[in-house]
């Protein structure tokens, strides 16, 4: 399953680089540990090339092989192809529990959260790219991780302006269940929506810690 691959010159859909490469530096500066980073939607590698200067060992994963076979060779970065949710399990049974965790989805990446907010030891740092406002314009199914059991959403449900409160209250409730809480919380989204069609994803990242802590 592990595949070790070649570089390719081929662009990734990477909106924002410096702004999202910038949140990335905040919070590795905040890790509480620098043994192990999940890269969980590694694309072709840009993150995991910062990761693998900060980290001992860094596990990348990503379902698309032409994405995987253009990452950098670095020498303590293991890449995986598939689906992340179905081999973070494994992952963690393989590695052990990440220090700081990307989630760099474009789509939704709460499944994936949810399942680091449970299982992961604390404190941990994550870095989020949250692209759901850009679905939310069609006719579309909330996220099932919403457990709003098959409800959809109308483009006015949530004005754009409202998505940091949505994002925290979501984030902060779901490591409430699970006896933990949000530290550090940053929250950035590009300066302008003019590039965008729809809303453009937004960045986020906190650190966190068991709730006593
Ligand atoms: C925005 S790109 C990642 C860019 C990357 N972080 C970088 O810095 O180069 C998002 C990636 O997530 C991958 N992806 C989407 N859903 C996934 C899933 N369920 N499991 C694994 N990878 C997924 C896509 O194939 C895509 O390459």
């Amino acid at each position: 399953m592990a595949s070790k691959t070649k570089r390719g010159n081929q662009q990734t859909d990477n909106t924002a680089v410096v702004l999202k490469h910038r949140l990335r530096d905040h919070f590795i500066a905040k890790t509480h540990r620098c043994d192990l980073c999940f890269d969980l939607f590694a694309g072709t590698g840009l993150c995991s090339k910062i990761y693998s200067e900060h980290f001992d060992q860094v596990v990348a994963v990503d379902e698309r092989r032409a994405q995987l076979e253009q990452f950098p060779d670095l020498q303590n970065c293991v890449t995986y192809q598939g689906d992340n949710y179905k081999l973070l399990p494994w992952l963690m049974d393989r590695y052990g529990s990440p220090a700081f965790v990307d989630l760099d989805a474009y789509g939704n990446p709460d499944a994936c959260l949810q399942f680091v907010l449970r299982f992961c030891k604390c404190p941990v740092t994550i870095v989020v790219t949250d692209g759901t406002s850009q679905a939310r314009r069609r006719a579309q199914v909330t996220p099932p991780a919403w457990k709003m059991r098959g409800v959809y959403w109308s483009a006015l449900s949530i004005r754009w302006q409202e998505w940091p409160t949505l994002i925290h209250t979501h984030l902060h409730d779901w490591a409430e269940e699970q006896g933990k809480r949000v530290t550090d919380w940053r929250y950035v989204t590009p300066l302008s929506r003019a590039h965008s069609q729809g809303d453009p994803p937004v960045y986020y990242g906190a650190v966190i810690q068991e709730r006593a802590e």
